[in-house]
């Protein structure tokens, strides 16, 4: 695999200033709004009158991009666990999304209405540790699909960021059945192009959606290729042949009673 080099950082980097330069230029808090922008224009995921959840909103760039499409009919509702300025036309709740107490709001916010569209960009604290980092951050993706799917509509669709390594072919293949359609893409707008990617999901399947949690299959799937199956819980005891020798007691040496 070829390295990067001082050529492609530059390139990178341009990029990245020309995104910030147009969000400024736009109104968009953040360079994020275009990749949801870009994800929409190749996907068509949202429309006007939508009820959507943007899991993850922080500072609301993506909320700002899903105001504008869903229009003055629907429904955005956001969430992160950093508060977020008001967005005009949406609805920011603070609170960290595998909470039961956040849930309960946005179920009291939906009033009984089911999504049309799930759109995620949530990342975790980042520690540096990528290895680490990119572990939490795919379970994290998983709790997002096993929360949200059970609101989405049949038909829905979802797009959540997912980062590259370990884990993602399990859980793209742990999300198929709960759709008809599921493919990667990355946005020219993605600052790292090679470990940024999101994940497109349209026409929601819930008939075909399996018994068990997105999440303890994609663990399944993952403790396979990883190993981690071969542990046993709790292991049958097994004779051993290893014998303690007993030694003679030495001349003097009285035993005790
Ligand atoms: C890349 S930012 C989102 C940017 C946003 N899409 C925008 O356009 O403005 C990722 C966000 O995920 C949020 N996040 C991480 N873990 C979360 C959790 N468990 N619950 C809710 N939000 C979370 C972070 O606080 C962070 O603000």
């Amino acid at each position: 695999m070829r390295t990067a080099s001082m050529a492609d950082h530059w390139i990178e980097n341009h990029k990245r200033d020309s995104w910030r330069r147009q969000a400024k230029a736009s109104g968009y808090r953040a360079r994020s709004a275009f990749k949801l922008k870009q994800i929409q224009e190749r996907f068509q995921l949202v429309r006007e009158g939508d009820c959507v959840l943007d899991v993850g909103c922080h500072p609301g760039g993506w909320a700002q991009v899903a105001v504008e499409l869903v229009g003055d009919a629907g429904t955005v509702i956001g969430v992160d666990l950093q508060a977020c300025a008001p967005v005009e036309g949406a609805v920011l709740l603070t609170g960290d999304i595998t909470e039961a107490i956040t849930q309960e709001r946005i179920l009291s916010e939906l009033d009984g209405e089911l999504l049309n569209v799930v759109i995620s960009d949530i990342s975790p604290h980042i520690t540096g540790k990528w290895d680490m980092d990119q572990s939490v951050a795919m379970t994290l993706v998983a709790d997002v699909f096993d929360f949200a799917l059970p609101l989405l509509r049949k038909g829905g669709g979802l797009t959540t960021k997912l980062f590259q390594g370990i884990g993602v072919e399990e859980l793209i293949q742990a999300v198929r059945p709960h759709f008809s359609s599921v493919r990667r893409f990355s946005p020219d707008a993605s600052r790292n192009s090679s470990s940024e990617v999101y994940l497109v999901c349209k026409h929601h399947t819930p008939w075909k959606a399996p018994k068990t949690s997105v999440r303890t299959r994609y663990e399944e799937s993952l403790n396979k290729i990883l190993g981690g199956d071969e542990i046993e819980d709790d292991p049958e005891p097994v004779a051993s042949t290893f014998q303690v020798r007993r030694r003679k007691k030495p001349i003097g040496e009285f035993e005790e009673h």
